[in-house]
């Protein structure tokens, strides 16, 4: 017995609305901030989510599902059975060790490459169109591993990479010069942590370029100035782990950001971690690191043509060849 009585279709569905779903997989910090802000912004009608520790699991989908009077309309559902991820649009993989307080990135790799052969896999397997957006650390490596271990075409395999940074980096310029963040177009490229690169050179606030509009009104700027906010970037999420533990918020809008931009076919571009072989006399090998990229439903349509200075290329390649050398221990 329903409880609405059906009244007569008179035209079908619109074929424009489509079904749209997501994947998390880990419901630890970072996890339930990605779920918790993908559902506030009402990107999805279906949220799977997986993750080893069933009570957890189940805790968390209950506690997300007593917000329902609250939230806009989103089917939940939570188990360790990869089952439930089939037909996903975007998965998003957050599973695996967190950095203990001092502790750096690539320190995680062995660690959470043995996961992924136990994540990817089925993930492909059960939504075999999809787009892979990992977030696990070290990042770029594990998105390296990601795009091995699912077969899929590199445009589909992305990692969260430095659009976490250029939000960190954005919000200290923007409190340097005292204007809004969101006016601030600024960007950190390469690896996700110890070696990411700032690109000076292509900061604009509201269409101004900063660099060049103080050098022409004359206004001396410190080196070290730039140099200490890009530290300021680097050093932020280990200050934020060595005060509460772990980082959660920021990823969380930032990677609500990277779905909504896939999801919504936006053709944004966010620094994000693509296979970077080739851009920017990148060589070496298979390296997944960030560069700005445009994104939209197919995933990774393209990468900017950013000017770069040559001391900025040549820190981006030295960037590359930090994650190289820690990849090829790998044997992937
Ligand atoms: P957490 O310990 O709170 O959560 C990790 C979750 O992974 C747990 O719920 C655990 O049960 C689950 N898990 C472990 N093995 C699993 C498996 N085989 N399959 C499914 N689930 C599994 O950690 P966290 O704070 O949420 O951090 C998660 C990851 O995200 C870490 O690697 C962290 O470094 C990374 N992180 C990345 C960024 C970024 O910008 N890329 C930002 C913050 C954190
Ligand atoms: C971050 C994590 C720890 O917040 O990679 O930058």
């Amino acid at each position: 017995q329903a409880f609405f009585k059906p009244i007569q279709q008179t035209a079908p569905p619109s074929p424009t609305k489509r079904h749209t779903k997501v994947s998390v997989v880990g419901v630890g910090n970072v996890g339930m901030a990605i779920a918790q802000t993908i559902l506030t912004q009402d990107l999805v009608d279906e949220l799977a989510l997986v993750d080893v520790n069933a009570d957890k699991l189940r805790g968390e989908m209950l506690d997300l599902q007593h917000a329902a009077a609250f939230l806009p309309r989103t089917k939940i559902h939570a188990s360790v059975d990869y089952a439930i991820t089939a037909g996903s649009d975007l998965c998003i993989v957050t599973a695996g060790a967190r950095q203990i307080a001092g502790e750096s990135r690539l320190n995680l790799l062995q660690r959470n490459v043995s996961l992924f052969s136990r994540i990817v896999p089925p993930l492909a397997k059960y939504s075999p169109d999809s787009i892979l957006l990992i977030v696990s650390n070290p990042v770029d490596i594990l998105t390296y591993a990601a795009w091995k271990l699912s077969g899929f075409p590199s445009n589909r395999v992305i990692g969260s990479g430095t659009n976490l940074d250029s939000s960190r980096f954005r919000f200290l310029i923007a409190d340097h010069l005292d204007v809004n963040a969101q006016d601030v177009q600024a960007y950190i490229v390469g690896e996700h942590g110890d070696s990411s690169v700032a690109l000076w050179s292509s900061i604009s606030v509201g269409g101004v370029p900063v660099l060049s509009f103080l050098e022409k009104q004359q206004i001396a700027y410190e080196k070290e100035t730039l140099e200490n906010i890009h530290k300021a970037v680097i050093d932020g999420a280990y200050e934020v782990i060595s005060l509460k533990g772990y980082t959660s918020w920021a990823i969380g809008y930032s990677v609500a950001s990277l779905a909504r931009s896939i999801l919504r076919n936006q053709r944004r571009i966010h620094p994000v971690s693509v296979l970077a072989k080739g851009f920017y006399g990148i060589e070496g090998g298979d390296v997944f690191l960030s560069l700005p990229a445009q994104l939209g439903r197919g995933g990774i349509l393209g990468v900017t043509n950013v000017h770069l200075t040559d001391e900025e290329a040549q820190r981006l390649r030295d960037s590359a060849k930090t994650i190289l050398e820690v990849q090829n221990q790998l044997g992937l």
